[in-house]
């Protein structure tokens, strides 16, 4: 550890509060204070009770895929806080807080779904598909993890296309989409839903701090880590519409007449969309970037 010769908000930097992710915090105190423990659940059980056996089974399914993933992120995110605070960016540390401790309420919520609505008891590791493990149990810890020994600015950009764009932006946009086909059009479980109200509007401010990360990181340092992000985006795409296919494989007949083609449709566009997102950083300059106001609106 090195001795330090200033603070920063004793200095005349103060706390920059026109920097973007200062928004994203002062919006996280706002939005991100919803308690799972405040959610009502007593309809989503009487919901539950009267599903049928596949109906139940695609929501655990799901549910699993969801329980699992924010436990994943809650687990992995910390070495990118590591390597932030050690570069001494204090305004990115404190939103990332926020971000670390939505996603440990994330954790919780599921699991109270679980285990007051589904009632379960089982290992719920059945669900989770080769294509799955491969991001949840492989790329994703492995490419968090390398950050402890290469804090370097293409392992950064590694590690946040792999958490910020594929899983947050990518996966998880997806499966939202699949409660909301599942529940909201039937009218069922309103606890759920608002659930995923919460989660998504948590996500949303993920996904903006991640695309704010990978268009500094190119910003500052160029073709390298935009080649990387290129890369690392295009050896994801497989596993991640892989775990699509894997799902939709499970079932003879889709409950809730789901269409494998439209959600392979919408995560392939939600890549696309991403992929875009960053590229226009290419052409854009620091300062540019640092004025940027509303960084969730460009999304
Ligand atoms: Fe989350
Ligand atoms: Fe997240």
């Amino acid at each position: 550890m090195e001795i330090r010769t200033q603070y920063q908000s004793t200095s005349r930097r103060r706390l920059n509060h026109d920097l973007p992710v200062m928004k994203l915090w002062h919006k996280a105190k706002q939005l991100g204070v919803w308690d799972p423990q405040a959610i009502d659940f007593s309809q989503d059980r009487r919901d539950w009770l009267r599903l049928e056996p596949l109906e139940q089974d695609v929501i655990l399914r799901l549910s699993s895929l969801f329980q699992a993933g924010e436990e994943a992120v809650t687990l992995d995110l910390l070495p990118l806080i590591e390597v932030i605070a050690r570069e001494g960016r204090l305004e990115e540390e404190m939103y990332l807080t926020s971000f670390l401790w939505e996603e440990a309420k994330h954790v919780e919520a599921f699991r109270r779904f679980l285990d007051e609505v589904a009632g379960d008891d089982t290992e719920l590791g059945r669900y989770h598909t080769p294509c799955y493990r491969r991001i949840f149990y492989e790329a994703l810890p492995e490419a968090l993890d390398r950050l402890r020994h290469d804090p370097s600015p293409v392992a950064q950009a590694e590690a946040s296309v792999t958490y910020n764009l594929v899983v947050e932006g990518v996966l998880a946009e997806t499966g939202y989409h699949a409660y909301y086909e599942m529940l909201r059009r039937n009218a069922l479980m309103p606890g759920m839903q608002t659930v995923v109200d919460h989660l998504k509007r948590d996500e949303s401010r993920h996904l903006a701090y991640g695309v704010f990360l990978l268009s500094r990181l190119v910003a500052e340092h160029g073709e390298p880590v935009w080649n990387a992000i290129q890369l690392r985006m295009a050896e994801l795409l497989e596993p991640a519409l892989g775990i699509i296919n894997e799902t939709f494989a499970s079932y003879e007949v889709i409950p809730f007449g789901l269409d494998e083609n439209a959600f392979l449709g919408f995560a392939t566009s939600q890549f696309q969309r991403r992929l875009e997102r960053i590229d226009k950083a290419r052409h854009q300059s620091l300062a540019e970037l640092t004025e940027q106001g509303d960084l969730e609106a460009t999304l």
